[in-house]
């Protein structure tokens, strides 16, 4: 595991994206695997702006999605298929078809799910996998728990969550209770994975997930046991690392 040290969230979004970049780069048919939330918005603002620059090409990229809610449209404002258009797919020259989220307007989760892990082992499997990282340890929808999930699979969403989300929504009603997403043998697939953290909030499940117990409790902990992982976080997310 390498850890690269960024000053601030302009610096670990700057860093992420050119290691992106060096993934199209090397591989311009490259598998990206994508995450939503606040944190690699920097990085996706980074990557339209190397494509405006005329320094990367998208032509020949493929993504998946990590994760969906199950029962949004994909123009709800709240879906990750909205947020992937807004912030990377609507700005660069992606080919849309070659971009992949999970339907979460299937209602049949048994089905999506083994179409999603078919769907991405039929593209050969996922060369970069960026990840963001919660509170909890989670990765994805990988919530703590007593096992690692493992491929794509629909989850309940805590009640904390549905709470934590509700502020997005005009009433709880609208708030999804389930969502679609990759397992953690999925995300432990991609053949290089980057993780992304910013700000002093996280210091504390940086340093458990990347130097404590294995253990399904901290999702994100399981990350260790990969030889290829990338964790750009900057000085306020690495505050509580051992030294
Ligand atoms: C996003 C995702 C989540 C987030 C995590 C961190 O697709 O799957 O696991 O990466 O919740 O979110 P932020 O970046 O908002 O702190």
């Amino acid at each position: 595991m390498r850890i690269i040290e960024a000053k601030d969230y302009v610096d670990m979004s700057r860093k992420a994206a050119d290691i992106i970049a060096a993934q199209i780069i090397l591989k311009p048919q490259c598998v990206l695997g994508l995450a939503t939330g606040s944190t690699p918005i920097g990085a996706y603002d980074r990557l339209v702006e190397k494509y405006k620059n005329g320094e990367l090409d998208f032509s020949k990229v493929s993504t998946v999605n990590l994760d969906e809610y199950k029962g949004l449209d994909r123009n709800n404002e709240q879906s990750y298929y909205y947020f992937m258009h807004k912030h990377l797919f609507d700005r660069v020259n992606i080919d849309k078809t070659r971009t992949n989220v999970p339907d979460g307007m299937e209602p049949e989760a048994e089905k999506e799910c083994r179409r999603y892990e078919d769907l991405i082992t039929s593209m050969g499997g996922i060369d970069l996998q960026l990840l963001g990282l919660g509170h909890n340890g989670h990765i994805g929808f990988n919530e703590p728990a007593e096992a690692f999930d493992k491929e794509t699979h629909c989850v309940d969403l805590s009640e904390s969550t549905i709470e934590a989300n509700k502020r997005f929504f005009a009433a709880v009603e609208d708030v999804p209770k389930q969502a679609y997403t990759m397992g953690i043998k999925t995300i432990t697939g991609a053949r290089r994975i980057l993780v992304v953290v910013s700000g002093e909030d996280k210091a504390e499940i940086v340093a458990k997930t990347l130097t404590g117990d294995i253990t399904p409790k901290v999702p994100a902990s399981i990350l260790q046991m990969h030889s290829e992982v990338i964790v750009v976080a900057d000085t306020a997310a690495l505050s509580k690392m051992p030294r």
